[in-house]
């Protein structure tokens, strides 16, 4: 089994303080950087692009960036976030025509490739392409928004692909994001995820560390 990680999303963080706060976040024990970036075509809301994780690698964050594209058309911005310092990519099927050409730019492109899955697509776009994918990631809320609650049905679906995941023999990260809190983590490890995203609920504390260790905590439970 994986170790787990923590992702906490910026969409949480302060922007106006952006790279401060996603470096005490670090220091706080998280793993890698959520960074959700929004098109107001693919989803309605709006956030950060290419610019902005650029301007956090010259901050001197060095953590893994995990870029989570709710963009479409997608292909056009891969080499940008690539060439910003992006580590893992990840994108909706829906939002791109070609899978197999956009997981292989990734690649291509230097950064690691994952697929995201909203609580209503179908895990069959992996039938094809496991080969090419480091991360799957099941969307556990309709993406658009942080502070959502969890849908419950996401954790049948993370038995599913943590079965298909184990079946590949690949190295492949089982990534969940929406709603995930210390309440639900236990649960949700429990049905096979190993990385872990969260905003509002590491964000919006006050204690950054205690929130990560406790759900830390809930992880190592589940797992034993
Ligand atoms: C939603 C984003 C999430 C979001 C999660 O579209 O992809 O990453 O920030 O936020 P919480 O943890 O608050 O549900
Ligand atoms: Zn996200």
């Amino acid at each position: 089994m994986k170790d787990a990680w923590i992702a906490p999303s910026i969409l949480s963080a302060d922007f106006a303080r952006l790279g401060e706060d996603v470096a005490r976040v670090l220091e706080a024990g998280a793993d890698l950087v959520h960074f959700d970036v929004m098109d107001n075509h693919y989803v309605p809301n709006l956030t950060i692009g290419p610019m902005v994780c650029e301007a956090l690698r010259k901050f001197g964050i060095q953590a893994p960036i995990d870029v989570h594209l709710m963009i479409k058309p997608v292909d056009r911005i891969v080499p940008d976030f690539a060439a910003a310092g992006a580590s893992y990519i990840t994108f909706h099927p829906e939002a791109s025509d070609h899978l197999d050409r956009t997981l292989q730019l990734i690649r291509d492109s230097g950064c690691r490739a994952g697929l995201v899955f909203n609580p209503a697509t179908p895990l069959d776009y992996l039938n094809h392409v496991m080969d090419k994918v480091d991360m799957v990631l099941l969307m556990s809320v309709n993406p658009g928004f942080g502070g959502q609650s969890f849908i419950q049905s996401t954790l049948g679906k993370l038995r599913d692909a943590r079965r298909l995941i184990d079946d590949s023999g690949r190295d492949i990260r089982l990534e969940v994001d929406g709603g995930v809190k210390a309440d639900n983590i236990g649960a949700i490890a429990a049905a096979g995820a190993d990385t872990f995203v969260a905003g509002s609920e590491i964000f919006g504390s006050k204690d950054y560390r205690a929130t990560i260790e406790s759900m830390r905590g809930a992880i190592a439970k589940a797992r034993s």
